[in-house]
C-alpha cells in the first residue's frame, strides 16, 4: 500500500510518519511539499504520487488567529479537504482524515456521541465541520476521527504552554468550566494505523469516529496535573500546582469562544477495534516521561 501522509510535521503528523510505516511505503509531505492553500499544487501532488491511502493532518489549527483568518481556515480545512475527498473518490483510495471535538457546542452534560448534532460555537470548529461535510458530499471511502487536547512532546500544546509558563511565573489563572480530554498525538496516530490495518481487511467500516483518551477534566486540573507531574519528575520550576488558580472562561479573554464540553464518547471505535482508551493521565505521564528523558529546558 502507497501511503500519501499530509502535515508530517505537526503533532499528530510526526508520529503518523512512525506509526504507519509498517502497513506500507508512506511519503510524507510538510508544508513545503503540499500547501493546503495551493488547490492546482495539491492536485499535482496528489496525480503524480497515485496513493492507495491518503492520510491528512495538515490542518489550520490556529482556533483563535481563525476568527480574524477565516479565508484561510476555510481553504485548509475545507477547500482542500473538499479537493482530497474528491480525488480519492475518482482514484478508488482511502482518505483518513481529523476533525475536532470544537465542531460541538458543548451545552450537552454528557460526552458526545458520533450521532450527536454539531454546533460549532468558532470559526475553526466551523471550517472542519465544512470539511467533515466535503468528505460525506465526495462519498469517498473514508476514515474521520474527531479529536481533540493534542499533547506531544513536540509542537505547540496546552501541555509545552504549561511547561513553559512553570519556568516563568509564581501564579497563573487558568480556566476550569471548559471540560475535555487531553489526548496523546501518540495514541491518535497508533489507533490510527490499527484502523487503517482493520479497514482494509473489511473488519471496520468507513466512517466518523471519536478518538480520545478515558475519563475527562478541565484546563484548570490539566494544567496542576501537568505541574504536579513534572515537579515529581525533577523540574526545577517556579510555579507550584497551588499557585495555579481556577477562572471563569468569561474571566479569560480569547478571541474564539470554546465549547464547555468537548469530551468525546468513544464507545463506537473502541468497540469496533477492541480497545481499551488508556486513561488521559495514563497518556499525559507518558508526555511527562518522555519529556523528562529528553533534557526539555523544564528538566
Ligand atoms: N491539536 C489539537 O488539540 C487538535 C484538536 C482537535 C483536532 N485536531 C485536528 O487534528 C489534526 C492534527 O492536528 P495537530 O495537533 O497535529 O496540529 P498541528 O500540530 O498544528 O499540525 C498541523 C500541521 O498542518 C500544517 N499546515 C497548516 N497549514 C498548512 C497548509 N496551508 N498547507 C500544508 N500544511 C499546513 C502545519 O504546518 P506548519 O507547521 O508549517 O504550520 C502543521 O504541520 C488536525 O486536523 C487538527 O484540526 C487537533
Amino acid at each position: 500500500m502507497k501511503i500519501l501522509l499530509l502535515g508530517k510535521d505537526g503533532q499528530v503528523g510526526r508520529e503518523l510518519c512512525r506509526a504507519l510505516l509498517p502497513l506500507g511505503e508512506v511519503v510524507a509531505l510538510g508544508r513545503d511539499g503540499a500547501d493546503l492553500r495551493d488547490q492546482d499544487a495539491l492536485l499535482a501532488v496528489l496525480s503524480s504520487c497515485r496513493p492507495d491511502a491518503i492520510v491528512n493532518a495538515a490542518a489550520y489549527t490556529a482556533v483563535d488567529a481563525a476568527e480574524s483568518d477565516r479565508e484561510t481556515a476555510t481553504q485548509v480545512n475545507a477547500l482542500a479537504v473538499a479537493t482530497l475527498a474528491r480525488h480519492a473518490r475518482a482514484a478508488r483510495a482511502l482518505l483518513v482524515h481529523y476533525s475536532t471535538d470544537y465542531v460541538f457546542d458543548g451545552a450537552q452534560q454528557r460526552a458526545y456521541s458520533e450521532t450527536d448534532r454539531p454546533n460549532p460555537l468558532n470559526v475553526y470548529g466551523s471550517t472542519k465541520l465544512a470539511g467533515e461535510q466535503a468528505i460525506q458530499a465526495a462519498a469517498c471511502d473514508a476514515l474521520v476521527f474527531r479529536i481533540g487536547w493534542v499533547h506531544s512532546r513536540h509542537g505547540k500544546n496546552f501541555l509545552n504552554t504549561m511547561l513553559r509558563l512553570a519556568l516563568e511565573r509564581q501564579r497563573l489563572d487558568v480556566v476550569s468550566d471548559q471540560h475535555g480530554t487531553p489526548t496523546s498525538a501518540e495514541f491518535v496516530a497508533d489507533v490510527t494505523a490499527l484502523a487503517i490495518r482493520q479497514h482494509c481487511a473489511g473488519r471496520l467500516p468507513a466512517g466518523t469516529y471519536h478518538l480520545a483518551a478515558a475519563g475527562s477534566t478541565n484546563w484548570h486540573a490539566y494544567a496542576r496535573y501537568i505541574v504536579a507531574g513534572a515537579a515529581a519528575r525533577g523540574a526545577s520550576l517556579t510555579l507550584a500546582p497551588e499557585q495555579i488558580h481556577a477562572i471563569a472562561a468569561r474571566d479569560y479573554p480569547a478571541a474564539a469562544q470554546r465549547p464547555s464540553n468537548s469530551t468525546l464518547d468513544t464507545a463506537k471505535l473502541s468497540h469496533a477495534l477492541q480497545l481499551r482508551m488508556p486513561s488521559w493521565t495514563e497518556q499525559v505521564d507518558r508526555t511527562l516521561d518522555q519529556l523528562s528523558q529528553t533534557g526539555k529546558p523544564a528538566f
